[in-house]
């Protein structure tokens, strides 16, 4: 499996994923994706959307504000309670989350996700859980550090105009519930899909894209009657697994961590966090919750506006329950890369640098390559524009074609397309296949249904 670094430094030397703001000295944490880290990004939110929007019958799309109304992260909990348990070392002065210090220090055989702070830093102390940048043992009180970036919105600075950027995409789709509802005129049960950027004030950011401050999120919010939940999260469970498998994520790459009663969230009757094996081992790439009527009564209660559901079958009334897979655009992207890169070593002892992705992933779904740019350069940039309309095209003419395959290669491009005489002569081209190598003469005319046929989901 590729290492952290090495995956860093394949993201930056291919154009996948560079430093933020380097030209000036860089932002830490931040990720500027590049050619191909932003077609892949897109890639993933396209097939995301495919799956969970387009071909499921039961969901429909939003796009709400990143800024609301302050008052929605009153109502749900975020304003006084989405924190993270911050402690200080007294001899380095170096910050730290309490709850992740105690995982390293016992490998995660112990959860401290519920502990108070009380017992957090009485662990802390009695075990001797070092500080990772100095080795001492000399923490301060534990202490809530709100993960919420505030601002203002308009000219004065005031505690009337302070806005939040959203910490998650979901609360835009539970304050829309009636209107969705209502335009739509869907029955529950239904759902809501959205995909859009994220922002947390994270203390302890890291392992390159896996937990930034600014992120994207692919929310699936589904709205069900109370007692059909447990099924519907086990179809929302299975249909998550079944997407990654689809994406080439490989089944014994994914564990399924369900949580246990004690470390449920007050409001969830039942959730899994869905854990990839990263470069650093298991960990999470998607949670899965059973949030029960948690959101809607909040902002039922705080807006005091009826946000119920009348059933049309049974005139019944009631808030429907909600079951929530969520999942982190840049830690697909991350888990998709680590998965698909190989070195390969080639029957001649080369080695040759490979990107398995899936074709309807992959940055490029073709590359056009003329074999003398003089003689069949025309041809190939024409073909290229046809091609562009249907599939993601990249078109090459520098140095030998052994080299434009491997370069192609490197990048995950599935089909190499290979302009000759022959092409000219006979309208066929060479379309080389990346993992196998092979290479096959087809007529131009039926590139269209091939390509279409081999890089769609
Ligand atoms: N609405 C529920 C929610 O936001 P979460 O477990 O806090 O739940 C869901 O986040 C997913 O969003 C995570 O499983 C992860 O994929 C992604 N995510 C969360 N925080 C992240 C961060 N700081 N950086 C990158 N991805 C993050």
């Amino acid at each position: 499996m590729i290492s952290l670094e090495k995956l860093v430094t394949y993201a930056k030397a291919t154009g996948f994923i560079f430093q933020g703001s380097e030209l000036y000295g860089g932002l830490a944490n931040t990720w500027d994706y590049g050619p191909l880290g932003s077609l892949l990004k897109n890639n993933i939110k396209k097939a995301w959307l495919k799956k969970f929007h387009d071909e499921n019958r039961y969901n429909v799309l939003l796009d709400s504000s990143i800024l609301m109304n302050s008052q929605v992260w009153v109502a749900s909990g975020h304003v006084g309670g989405f924190s993270d348990p911050l402690t200080e070392c007294k001899s380095c002065n170096t910050r730290h989350r309490a709850d992740k210090l105690i995982e390293e220090h016992t490998h995660n055989s112990v959860n401290p996700s519920a502990w108070s702070h009380e017992q957090l830093h009485q662990y802390m102390m009695n075990e001797k859980v070092a500080c990772p940048n100095c080795g001492k043992v000399n923490w301060t009180e534990i202490k809530s550090f709100n993960l919420m970036f505030k601002t203002s919105q308009g000219v004065t600075e005031s505690a009337g105009n302070t806005v939040y950027l959203r910490p998650e995409t979901a609360q835009g789709i539970f304050i829309n519930f009636k209107n969705i509802q209502r335009t739509t005129r869907r029955k529950v049960p239904f759902g809501v899909c959205q995909v859009g950027k994220s922002f947390r004030n994270e203390i302890t950011p890291g392992n390159f894209i896996f937990r930034t401050r600014e992120f994207e999120q692919m929310e699936l919010e589904f709205f069900c009657k109370p007692g059909t939940e447990i099924e519907w999260f086990n179809y929302w469970r299975t249909y998550a697994i079944e997407f990654l498998q689809t994406l080439g994520l490989k089944r014994e790459n994914l564990e399924l961590h369900d949580h246990a009663q004690e470390e449920l969230s007050h409001y969830s009757n039942a959730t899994t966090d869905v854990l990839y094996r990263f470069p650093w081992g298991f960990d999470e790439l998607w949670g899965i919750a059973s949030r029960t009527n948690f959101d809607l009564n909040a902002h039922q209660t705080h807006s005091k506006e009826n946000l119920e559901y009348l059933d049309p079958d049974t005139n019944e009334k009631y808030l429907p329950y909600v079951v929530e897979p969520s999942l982190g655009v840049e830690r697909l992207l991350m888990a998709i890369l680590t998965e698909s890169y190989e070195e390969e070593v080639l029957a001649d002892g080369q080695i040759r640098e490979v990107l398995h992705i899936h074709p309807a992933l992959a940055p490029y779904q073709v590359a056009i390559l003329p074999l003398i740019k003089k003689k069949h350069d025309q041809y190939a940039l024409e073909l290229r524009d046809q091609v562009a309309k249907y599939v993601q095209v990249t078109y090459d003419e520098t140095q030998n074609i052994g080299k434009r395959y491997r370069r192609q290669d490197q990048i995950g491009t599935p089909f190499c397309v290979t302009i000759d005489d022959e092409t000219l002569e006979n309208q066929t081209v060479t379309v080389r296949e990346r993992d196998s190598m092979a290479q096959t003469r087809i007529p131009v005319s039926e590139l269209k249904a091939f390509l279409l046929e081999k890089t769609t989901l």
